[in-house]
Order: C-alpha cells, then structure tokens, then sequence
C-alpha cells in the first residue's frame, strides 16, 4: 500500500517537514512512502538558479519526481505540504489541485485519509488558515480529513514553534532564517504515521 507525500518548498522547510512525513510513513509496517514535489513555475525556477539561498534548496529536489494524477490515485493516503502565501496554499500546489477534475469524477480519492502541514515566516501568520484552506479542495474530493491529536509529543506548549491539531507545522522567520524545530519534525512524522496507520485500518 502506497501513502503519496507532496509538497512544494522554495527555501526548505516544507521540504525538510515532508521528510519527516516521509518517515512518519515508512515507519508503518506494509506500507510504502512515495515523495513526490509539485511542478515549479518556469520564472520561479530561474530565480531559483540565481538565489544564493534557493539554489541548493533546488538543487537537492530537483530530482525528486513531479506528482502526477495517477500518483494521486495509486495512493491509499495523502499527506500535502504548502508553504504559507497570505494564509493559502501557493499557486504551484494550487495547480496540482486544481488539475484532479478527473479524480474527483471518478471518484478515485474518496474515503482516503489525507493530512496537511505547512511552514509560515511568523508565529501568527497564517498556519491554521493555510492548513483549514488546503483541506477545502480534498472535501470535496472526498478525502478524510486526518489532524494531529494532543496526545501528540510537542503538541501542548506555547513555544515558538509549530503544532497544530489542524496539521504540521514550522516557523520559517522572515529571512527563512530559521529551520524546523525537532519537536516540529516529530509532529510531522507523527502525522505521516497517523495517516499511513488510518490508510492501513481503512483497507482492512
Ligand atoms: C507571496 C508570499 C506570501 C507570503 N505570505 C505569508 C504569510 O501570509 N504569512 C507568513 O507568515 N509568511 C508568508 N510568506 C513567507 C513564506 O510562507 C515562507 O517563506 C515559507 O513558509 C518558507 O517555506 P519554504 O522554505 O518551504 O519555501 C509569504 C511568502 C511569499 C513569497
């Protein structure tokens, strides 16, 4: 059983919280993490190459295959990453979702667990909403929606860090100075396990 991870990460810390996910995922017996990146814009792309920060961000996922629809359909649960844009997903992640019509006719993604995470630049910048938003298109795909309980390690504490029982999260700073705290990665793979042991009881 495949759980697909996807994400989009200019500067890295989507990137390094959809690795936690990843092994969150691999930890569950039987079942198999696929990561997959979302497609990047062209001029992005080419900013990229010419960042000091983002080119070796770039360069360490360039090779990592581009979702494509059937990954989404060949999966039996779903864990999705954005970066924060004004309290929203951003436009590359939007383009994947925005291009599953087919999915969502044939029914292809109903009843699979799916689970969010995101990184923000500040402590109130928009991680609920960005999660809460993302979640909206895979309702109506039919997903089931998986959050991070409190019982969760890290998850009851007023720090300036991520957790949320919406989903994973970091705080990236307003330079992208920071990196993802351990307890953040924790919550990002206890989200990826709680997704691929939900998508594992589902298909009993
Ligand atoms: C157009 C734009 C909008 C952004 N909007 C927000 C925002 O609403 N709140 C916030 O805290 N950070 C915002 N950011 C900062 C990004 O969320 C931050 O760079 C990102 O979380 C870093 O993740 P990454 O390293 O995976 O790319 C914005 C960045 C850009 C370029």
């Amino acid at each position: 059983m495949k759980v697909l991870i996807v994400y989009h990460s200019l500067y890295g810390h989507v990137l390094r919280m959809a690795r936690a996910a990843e092994e969150g995922v691999s930890s569950v017996r039987d079942v198999e993490a696929v990561l997959r990146r979302v497609e990047e814009f062209e001029d992005t792309q080419k900013k990229l190459e010419q960042d000091e920060f983002g080119r070796p961000v770039w360069e360490k996922q360039k090779d990592i295959a581009v979702c494509t629809l059937n990954d989404l359909k060949d999966s039996a649960g779903l864990l999705i990453g954005s970066p924060t844009r004004y309290g929203n997903m951003t436009a590359q992640m939007k383009k994947l979702v925005d291009s599953t019509a087919t999915l969502w006719q044939e029914g292809a993604m109903e009843g699979k667990p799916a689970g969010f995470f995101t990184s923000t630049a500040t402590t109130h910048g928009g991680q609920e909403t960005t999660l809460i938003t993302m979640m909206i298109p895979f309702l109506h795909l039919g997903m089931i929606v998986t959050g991070v309980p409190y019982s969760a390690q890290g998850m009851l504490h007023t720090d300036a860090r991520g957790g949320t029982p919406y989903g994973a999260t970091t705080i990236a700073g307003q330079q992208n100075e920071l990196q993802p705290t351990a307890e953040d990665l924790d919550i990002a793979r206890a989200l990826g396990r709680r997704v691929a042991e939900t998508a594992k009881k589902l298909n009993m």
